[in-house]
């Protein structure tokens, strides 16, 4: 369960790039937000996983306050929050089950060496998460000659493998073409069920949106717009919320 209460960020340019910001995503929920261009949606997620410090606010993943740890407690906290961006970020040279194996190394750090590697029962299960993925039969390949659908959904094999409860995804679809964006989605939404975690995936397109969100929360200068399920979001909520943009 990850829950965001109050969350404020101001940049030192003198931003306010969050104001207050609340959400909720519960195990087995994709939650998607929308909000047009600068209303907040990266800044969130940075704050979320802690890559930014929030000037207010507390950040809880299962209970525990991220905002409050500090040091080694901090670092194993951040282990439950798998973060994908729009770029798969693949080491290109290697294999794609190395890839994806490196998720784990967070929770290895002492056993991983240039030379020495994870253990056996880890290359086991990052094959298994490739499966979940449809790719256990590119295993073996180089990385560098995926598709970038192919590429994303290596990118999502290798954050299961960090076993996380929290998956943060930042317009995860937005260099793929429509039909690969719409297999990242039904992914996405196949793995918050099946693998009971929270997804939390900023988007730029509506309609994908409208398809494959539980809830949709609408963002706009930092704020709650809206937070409705799927269903119950009008065209217009959406439409005012990307309107403001050029306010
Ligand atoms: N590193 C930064 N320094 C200063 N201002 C920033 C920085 N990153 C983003 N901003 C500003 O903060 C606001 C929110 O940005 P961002 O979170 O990237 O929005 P989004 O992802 O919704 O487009 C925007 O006004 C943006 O210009
Ligand atoms: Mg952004």
């Amino acid at each position: 369960m990850l829950e965001v209460h109050h969350l404020s960020l101001r940049y030192p340019s003198g931003t306010q790039a969050l104001a207050g910001f609340d959400a909720v995503v519960r195990p087995g929920e994709l939650v998607i937000v929308l909000g047009g261009n600068g209303s907040g949606k990266t800044t969130l997620l940075r704050c979320i996983s802690r890559t930014l410090a929030p000037d207010t606010g507390e950040v809880r993943v299962n209970g525990t306050d991220l905002t409050r740890l500090t040091g080694e407690k901090l670092r194993r906290a951040r282990l439950d929050l798998a973060v994908i961006s729009q770029h798969a970020a693949l080491v290109r040279r290697r294999s794609v089950l190395a890839n994806v194996a490196t998720g784990a190394l967070g929770r290895h750090p002492t056993l991983w060496t240039a030379l020495g590697g994870l253990p056996a029962a880890e290359l086991a299960a990052a094959e298994r998460y490739l499966g979940e993925v449809g790719l256990a039969h590119l295993a073996r390949q180089r990385a560098g000659t995926l598709s970038g659908g192919q590429a994303q959904r290596v990118a999502i094999a290798r954050a299961l493998a960090q076993r996380p409860r929290v998956l943060l995804a930042d317009e995860p679809v937005a260099s793929l073409d429509p039909e690969a964006a719409e297999d990242i989605m039904r992914l996405l939404r196949r793995l918050a069920a099946e693998e009971n975690l929270a997804v939390l995936c900023v988007l730029h397109q509506v309609e994908l949106a409208y398809r494959y969100a539980d809830r949709v929360v609408g963002i706009r200068a930092g704020r709650v717009a809206f937070d409705l399920p799927r269903e119950e979001v009008s065209r217009d909520a959406v439409r005012r919320l990307y309107l403001s943009e050029a306010a």
